[in-house]
């Protein structure tokens, strides 16, 4: 068996409110894995929870609840959320799970017993909300914290350390040899500058159980517990190794089932293809966990691909403002594969975004409403009308406009260049309803002289309205499978060889013709 794409989100803080951000994160790495999957791939899509730290010991103290009986009431809204968002993951991760907890405990026993570990002790500045030590260099320009950090206050403490300094060097070289590990460009430069330019300390990674109970022990000294970045960058590592991968497992030395022992037939899925993650998190994955991945010896991800974060109406998006989108309010009213259309059509994967309602509003209407629901509509519903919903016979006069545009799409999916991909799919929405008003069927239908012509553009209009459903699958599942419904076929449109042209069968009868996404007048 070969291995699998494997591609995650990151994990998301438990307490956190599910936002427009998470679901954009959610729905870029849904659609890479349906496309690898479409285009013949076996793919391990792997999203999940950060559950353990100060912040959520705090609140479920405040709600009068054990850590771990409020994380299980969150983790619910949240793979509800994912439910939503109409999500294809194989796995959901929490990191309070046994499998994880047993996987960290692995790794820091092995760098403990690899003398990677030390205890020292730290006095430094802690940002409460970050949970994590800041160094001088995170002050601004006016030596002032970034509000980011929330409150910054000066601790002592006796830690344990990993002694990460040591792997600069290397770390440089691999980034500068590999071009695609940190992605877009700019923001693998910024690691790089990063490296060159700062002297990497030694990584705290423990909290005394005193200050902070709600993490996992370390193996090796009862009296702490593992900080949360080790833990939360390990869950990428933690499904692998405890569904019997052999890399990972070989990595630790030892197999953590999840539950029942060993698979027949583990997934081969470490090394990670792709860690999709947004920007305020590159320094973790980009720096950290490759370190620690080397020092425990497993290979490291293929690559770390860094989306922009998304604004509402120019600000940041803040649910204490109130400058919130609601991606579950937006879905009820305009349908999932509406939202999961704008937030990967109207943002690239790299730059920041900004939400507004009459974005949205406008490229639902004028892409959605007119563009791909009325051509699929009108196609089908001139199919029923003059040929009673009979596919007449093949002709290939739109061949080589569909032809281009799957080999440019299957090009850009294969380099996840999502926005990229829509573009191009759009063009030939657009080919095919300029080809409705070109060679007007409603027209030709009222002279029988031109019956063969009107059998003619209908089977090419039928037949692209089936290549735009393969090709748009991956993005817009649930309205793909319907176009195929529409178009009587009983197979899901999800194996992109199906977009060669030339696969609507003569004879055959489509189904009902129904609107995709009906215009509203708002
Ligand atoms: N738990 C850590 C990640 C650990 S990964 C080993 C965390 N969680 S988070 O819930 O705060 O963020 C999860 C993801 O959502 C991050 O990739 C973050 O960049 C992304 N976003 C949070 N707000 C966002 C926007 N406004 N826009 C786009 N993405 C945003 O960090």
């Amino acid at each position: 068996m070969s291995k699998a794409f494997y591609i995650t989100t990151s994990i998301f803080y438990v307490n956190g409110q599910p936002h427009l951000g998470h679901a954009y994160e959610m729905v870029i790495v849904d659609v890479i894995a349906r496309a690898r999957r479409s285009l013949g791939q076996a793919a391990f899509f792997l999203t999940g929870l950060d559950e353990h730290g100060q912040k959520v010991q705090q609140a479920a103290l405040a709600e009068g609840k054990t850590p771990q009986a409020y994380c299980d009431e969150l983790a619910a809204d949240w793979q509800a959320f994912a439910d939503k968002l109409g999500l294809s993951n194989n796995d959901f991760i929490r990191t309070t799970q046994p499998r994880h907890q047993a996987v960290v405990g692995a790794m820091l026993s092995k760098l403990h017993d690899q003398g990677d570990l030390y205890q020292a002790e730290y006095r430094g500045w802690y940002s409460w909300r970050q949970e994590t030590f800041l160094t001088d260099k995170d002050r601004q320009p006016d030596g002032s914290w970034d509000p980011i950090y929330g409150e910054v206050v000066e601790l002592v403490e006796h830690n344990w350390y990993f002694k990460m300094s040591q792997h600069q060097a290397w770390l440089i070289e691999h980034l500068e040899a590999n071009p695609s590990f940190v992605q877009p460009d700019s923001r693998r430069n910024e690691v790089l500058g990063f490296l060159k330019s700062v002297k990497l300390e030694d990584l705290c990674i423990s909290r005394p159980k005193a200050r902070l109970g709600w993490g996992i022990p370390l193996p090796f000294d009862p009296e702490y517990v593992n900080y949360v970045w080790f833990d939360a960058l390990t869950n990428y590592f933690s499904v692998p190794a405890s569904l019997g991968d052999p890399v990972a497992v070989a990595a630790l030395g030892k197999y953590y089932p999840t539950a029942g022992g060993p698979l027949p037939a583990p997934p081969q899925l470490w090394p990670a293809d792709i860690h999709v993650i947004g920007k305020d998190i590159v320094k973790f994955h980009a720096v950290y966990w490759p370190i620690m991945l080397q020092a425990v010896g497993a290979a490291l991800p293929h690559q770390v691909l860094v989306h922009g974060w998304w604004q509402k109406d120019g600000a940041k998006i803040s649910k204490s403002t109130g400058n919130i989108v609601d991606p579950v309010a937006v879905i009820n009213e305009w349908g999932l594969d509406a939202f999961r259309f704008y937030v990967l059509r109207e943002l690239d994967i790299g730059p920041d975004g900004n939400w507004t309602d009459a974005g949205f509003k406008a490229r639902y209407q004028a892409e959605l409403a007119n563009g791909l629901g009325n051509l699929i509509n009108r196609s089908l519903s001139m199919l029923k009308r003059y040929r009673n919903g009979v596919v007449p016979a093949r002709h290939d006069e739109l061949a080589p406009d569909a032809n281009k545009i799957v080999a440019d799409t299957r090009a850009l999916l294969a380099k996840n260049e999502l926005q990229g991909a829509l573009q191009s799919i759009w063009q030939l929405v657009a080919r095919a309803n300029q080809y409705v008003d070109q060679t007007k069927p409603f027209s030709l239908a009222k002279d029988p002289a031109q019956a063969k012509r009107l059998d003619e553009v209908l089977y090419n209009l039928a037949e692209t309205c089936r290549v735009l459903a393969v090709l748009l699958w991956p993005f817009l599942p649930g309205t793909t499978t319907k176009i195929y419904g529409q178009l009587g076929l009983s197979d899901a449109p999800d194996q992109f060889s199906a977009a060669a042209w030339g696969g609507l069968n003569t004879g055959q009868t489509i189904g009902e013709p129904a609107p995709l996404f009906p215009r509203k007048d708002t």
